[in-house]
């Protein structure tokens, strides 16, 4: 049996375009970090927020030097804290859930990108090594002021730090 060549070119460029398209799927689904709210940061009452030792207690909590911690609740339309400071070359571990709808999280210029969920708590942590604004914002429809949904993280140089207010 004779394959023509103009055949062999289609079979051989086609299976490189199906080659290609895994490639971009799996670079998509473990190349870029991308993962899905999972359990890890566990499971809260989203009735009774005021009461949980995180949620009760909203902003900005040091741990140590370097490391922060960030209790959030997202309810429409705010975040709550909706203006952040944290000092430049900290670690901040932020920790949110939602008390009424589902709701998104997403710094701008950065890959922290993520749904807050009632009853779940979201918990994603990242480095921030210089100072600058970077605004946030809900990117989930909740109700009709989610175009108001927004805040602000200011990350200040290290000597101009304030420490945190409680
Ligand atoms: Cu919260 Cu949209």
């Amino acid at each position: 049996m004779e394959i023509h060549k103009y055949e062999t070119l289609w079979f051989a460029a086609s299976l490189l375009l199906i080659v290609g398209f895994i490639g971009t799927i799996t670079y998509g689904a473990v190349g870029v970090g991308i993962e899905m709210v999972n359990d890890d940061g566990g499971t809260v009452d989203p009735d009774n927020l005021s009461d949980h030792e995180r949620f009760g207690d909203t902003g900005v909590h040091q741990v140590n030097d370097t490391h922060y911690e960030v209790n959030m609740i997202a309810v429409h339309p705010s975040f709550i804290p909706s203006e952040i400071e944290i000092p430049a070359g900290s670690t901040v571990t932020f920790y949110m859930t939602a008390s009424d709808v589902t709701h998104g999280f997403k710094l701008v210029d950065s890959n922290l990108n993520t749904m807050i969920i009632p009853g779940q708590i979201t918990k994603i942590t990242a480095e921030f090594d210089d100072p600058g604004e970077y605004g946030f914002v809900c990117h989930e429809y909740c109700g009709s002021l989610h175009h108001e949904m927004a805040g602000n993280l200011s990350v200040v140089p290290e000597d101009e730090w304030g420490g945190v207010d409680s």
